[in-house]
């Protein structure tokens, strides 16, 4: 799968290349990566991007010719990839989205902002507006490496095992139980008994409880309306257990 970044930071995202996952998606050919920096096609001696707000204000805007023209050569790249501008006021970028994109098998054309935002013109040249969260960044490059990274996941080989995005948190539709490893005692704390006798049922058992009681107790909104039998007796487990121990 490749992305475009249209950024005036290539680093910033060539720095994101350098390690861990993505380096080993981008090694094995599972991933590809190029930048396009508008700046390339500023037409006056300063290389200018930005220019002041008609209307007058503080900040910048992006100038919409350099952001376009870098778009027109992304989708000379990548005729068929939506254009995915980083944008606070965007939909919010989740994982159902990320697992959408990454098995549509669509490359991404990924467009950073910085400064006050974008000519609202670029918007014509732009599919759709993406925002990672109810909070503003300093500019569009973060937000573009967490959508690569959150889609990237569900590339099979790019994690090596496939199963680890079908099984993390939100693919369950549930918070994720907690894992622990060696030591067995740790500074006073224990590793629960249930994971180290072998009783694979029964890890099981506790796995989903556990589950259930972290979504019941962080994210009760992504509890699903119906449950299973089996998990509705776990929570109600739970719920008895929150109530003798707040
Ligand atoms: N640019 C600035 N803040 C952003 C956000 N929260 N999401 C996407 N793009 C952004």
């Amino acid at each position: 799968m490749k992305f475009i970044f249209i950024t005036l930071f290539p680093e910033q995202i060539e720095a994101a290349g350098r390690h861990s996952m993505i380096k080993r998606g981008l090694d094995a050919g599972l991933l590809e990566t190029e930048c396009i920096n508008p700046r390339d096609f500023s037409t006056d001696k300063h290389r200018s991007v930005d220019d002041t707000p008609f209307g007058g204000g503080v900040g910048m805007v992006l100038k919409p010719g350099p952001m376009v023209e870098a778009i027109r050569l992304a989708k000379q790249k990548l005729p068929d990839a939506p254009v995915i501008a980083m944008s606070p006021g965007g939909e919010t970028f989740s994982q159902p989205l990320a697992e959408k994109w990454a098995r549509s098998g669509q490359d991404l054309i990924l467009v950073c902002g910085h400064y006050e935002g974008f000519d609202e013109r670029v918007y014509h040249w732009v599919d759709a507006k993406v925002s990672i969260g109810d909070y503003v960044l300093t500019g569009g490059e973060l937000p573009a490496l967490i959508i690569m990274d959150a889609v990237s996941r569900f590339i099979p080989g790019v994690l090596g095992k496939l199963a680890s995005a079908e099984e993390d948190s939100f693919a369950t539709g549930l918070l994720e139980y907690p894992q622990y490893t060696r030591p067995v005692v740790f500074e006073g704390l224990e590793v629960p008994e249930v994971l180290r006798n072998g009783n694979h049922k029964l890890i099981a058992r506790w796995r989903r409880k556990e589950s259930l009681r972290a979504t019941y107790l962080k994210r009760p909104d992504l509890l699903p309306q119906e449950l299973s039998r089996e998990d509705a007796g776990l929570l109600r487990e739970i719920k008895e257990e929150t109530e003798q121990n707040p």
